[in-house]
């Protein structure tokens, strides 16, 4: 299910007024085109084959979501017949991806799907691409706001509520324990949205039920599973008391559950983990007791970013936001979710 929330102004092809705007008066205003410079968003010519997709991907070394959102966008791109020009990556640091940004500018490709690194560094390249006249579409995460802005220097954020997604683990740890738990939070990478909104969602409900739940400390694994285990096994023996961790994707908590083991804890018995993602591997670990929660992040925005740039093209009103709404599993209704985990 979708929700939409906000409305960006679309720009029709060859007509900027409120909607788009050439700096250089190059007529035309079609996306990508050299020495042209945009004010605002930039209106996009009608889709065909020979349209340049650029896909812009932020680079993980451990990550069945990650794969299984490039998956969703490359296979979407291929159904539909459009040239993707994608380029994986080699490696996390955020400065990588800006160069993988700034060779797609240069490049001129007619769109840009961007998955930010984080929210800081990336908004001054969707800028970028907005000045080059290249319509910039947001998936999975999103950039800040007060230098990007939706409806101006980028179409839409096609993503998940992560802020909901915090709220949601939250409440469920809540009712569960009856409201007392000492917990350890794995954050995800430092300055992503998803980092951010999950901790903010989560830590507002815990706060609530504060002194009985207790965050005994909250630190960052990179949504990584090595580096998840690393840190598990530095602060399990640092924090004898916790009973419950939050891990705010299901790689980390992979990497937590070895360490777990390794410590002779039994996770889920000895220590609770819930989880965010919904990976196939995470949900078998709920049905098999592993972890007790997992809140979905579901990663396939493939049809959904495709679907908004043919629309964005043929001229239709686009909202600054497409969320999707999330789900969470326990052993009383995995069952179900199971055959479509990914
Ligand atoms: O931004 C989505 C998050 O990124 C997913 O939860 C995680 O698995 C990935 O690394």
């Amino acid at each position: 299910m979708t929700k939409l929330v906000g409305l960006a102004c679309v720009a029709m092809v060859g007509v900027f007024g409120a909607c788009g705007g050439s700096d250089s008066g190059d007529a035309g205003g079609t996306a990508g085109r050299t020495g042209q410079t945009c004010s605002t968003l930039p209106a996009m010519a009608p889709l065909t084959a020979a349209t340049r997709i650029g896909f812009v991907q932020l680079y993980e070394a451990s990550g069945l979501w990650r794969t299984a959102n490039t998956n969703s966008i490359v296979d979407e791109a291929a159904k539909r017949g459009y040239t993707l020009v994608y380029n994986p990556g080699t490696t996390d640091a955020a400065q990588e991806q800006i160069s993988r940004i700034q060779a797609l500018i240069d490049a001129r490709v007619d769109a840009l799907i961007i998955a930010p690194h984080d929210e800081t560094t990336i908004a001054p390249m969707v800028v970028a691409a907005r000045k080059a006249c290249i319509p910039v579409f947001i998936e999975d995460r999103g950039v800040d706001n007060t230098v990007a802005i939706p409806g101006v220097d980028y179409v839409t954020l096609i993503g998940s509520d992560m802020v909901t997604e915090g709220v949601l683990t939250a409440a469920w740890l809540i009712d569960k324990t009856g409201g007392k738990a000492k917990i350890i939070e794995f954050e995800g990478t430092i300055g992503s949205s998803a980092a951010l909104g999950r901790k903010k969602g989560f830590d507002a409900e815990i706060a609530k039920h504060s002194p009985g739940m207790e965050i005994l400390t909250s630190q960052s694994a990179d949504f990584d599973v090595k580096t998840g285990y690393d840190l598990a096994l530095q602060l399990l023996p640092k924090y004898p008391t916790v009973d419950w961790i939050f891990s705010h994707n299901d790689g980390m908590s992979f990497g937590i559950i070895q360490a777990m083991q390794e410590l002779r804890k039994v996770p889920g018995q000895d220590i609770g983990i819930v989880s965010i993602d919904g990976t196939r591997q995470g949900a078998q670990y709920v049905a098999d007791g592993l972890i007790a929660e997992i809140t979905e992040c579901n990663p396939k925005f493939g049809p959904l970013v495709f679907d908004t740039i043919e629309k964005y093209a043929r001229g239709e009103a686009i909202p600054t936001s497409l969320m999707n709404t999330d789900r969470t599993f326990d052993s009383t209704n995995i069952a179900s979710y199971l055959p479509e985990a990914f």
